[in-house]
């Protein structure tokens, strides 16, 4: 049985809502023992769930990926509140992290946190508006004026030149990263691949994977002069599995989980490069691809303090791994 554009909270499950897509289908076992194949719930992994399955420890790395679960990352979680100082960057130096697609979405609400967790932002995007309200709320988050050092850059990823000069401007600054988080990401409305439009299909390519090769091109080679640094590429569920609807999204996220890997094996040691698939959370590509349903979500207020948990705690036993939040 088909069910079209539904969305509910499972009974079965409990608060973990479900979103069933075009392409979910229910099937009815003996008398009421149920199997949802769910398509959404993991970004389109299509996966027999039984309810009495504990999802939370559902792990999607495919065979012979390592897989870590922030889950359990809860040590540090209240680091970093902004009244108390002794509590900041708790177990852990400052760092300058850069993070692509700071003007929305997961790349903003990350930012927010790690900045009141006392640690120096490198952020760009294309949008100068939200760029300037978030220079703005990142100074109040920053718990001194000498923490205050945030630098934002009007700067399209999918443009070679455009984050060549954003390199240049991070350099002269003095302050090359010591984590590169490549956020900015486009997804293409749904639609069959042979109804994407060639342009858009382009697009999502050239973000998606252009877009992080272009930042690894210019800022890997100022990080090797350190030789430290840990590069998270953002993936998602649906670069290790297929989905209907958003085939051009998922060859671009399988072609970031390859370029991550394979750039693992050319680092130095001192240095790591990590494929990450964020979750589910509820931002404006959730809403493109779920509908109304995205609502149902994880805010990326809640998810950036596991998420910056995580990320803060990777080290370079992790070099080519494909993690979750
Ligand atoms: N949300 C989820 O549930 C989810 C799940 C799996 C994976 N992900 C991945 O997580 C990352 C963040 O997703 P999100 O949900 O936060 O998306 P989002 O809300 O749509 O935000 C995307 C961000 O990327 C920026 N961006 C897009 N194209 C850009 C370009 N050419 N140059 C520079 N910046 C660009 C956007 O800023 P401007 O428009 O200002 O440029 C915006 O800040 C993406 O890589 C996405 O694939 C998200």
């Amino acid at each position: 049985m088909a069910i079209a554009g539904a969305a509910t909270t499972s009974p079965f499950l409990g608060h973990i809502p479900f979103h069933f897509g075009k392409s979910s289908s229910l099937h009815f076992i003996h008398n009421s023992v149920c199997i949802f194949k769910v398509k959404a719930l993991f970004w389109g992994s299509t996966r027999n769930v039984n309810p009495a399955d504990n999802l939370l420890s559902y792990s999607q790395g495919d065979a012979g990926t390592r897989e870590k679960r922030s889950i359990c990352v809860f040590s540090s979680i209240s680091e970093g509140s902004p009244g108390n100082p002794s509590s900041r960057s708790a177990g852990g130096a400052k760092r300058t992290v850069l993070i692509t697609g700071v003007s929305r979405g997961l790349g903003k609400a990350l930012a927010l946190e790690l900045a009141k967790r006392g640690h120096c932002i490198i952020g760009c995007g294309r949008s100068q508006d939200k760029l300037n309200a978030l220079q703005a709320e990142l100074a109040s988050a920053t718990y001194s004026a000498s923490e205050n050092k945030h630098l934002l850059m009007n700067v399209d990823v999918s443009l070679n030149s455009s984050v060549e000069e954003f390199a240049r401007a991070v350099m002269e600054k003095k302050s090359v990263p010591d984590i590169i988080v490549n956020s900015a990401g486009a997804i293409n409305r749904n639609n069959k691949l042979w109804e994407v439009p060639a342009e858009e299909f382009d697009s999502v390519i050239d973000t998606n994977l252009k877009g992080t090769a272009n930042v690894l091109r210019h800022f890997i080679p100022l990080m090797l002069e350190k030789k430290q640094g840990v590069i998270i590429n953002m993936s998602s569920a649906w670069g290790r599995s297929g989905a209907a609807q958003v085939a051009p999204y998922c060859a671009s996220k399988w072609a970031v989980e390859g370029l991550t890997r394979s750039v693992a094996k050319e680092l130095p040691p001192g240095m790591a490069a990590v494929a990450l698939n964020p979750g589910v959370i509820y931002t404006d590509m959730l809403q493109s691809c779920f509908g109304n349903s995205a609502s149902l979500y994880q805010t990326p207020e809640s998810w950036a303090p596991v998420a910056a948990n995580m990320i803060l705690n990777l080290t370079i036993a992790d070099n080519g791994a494909s993690l979750s939040v």
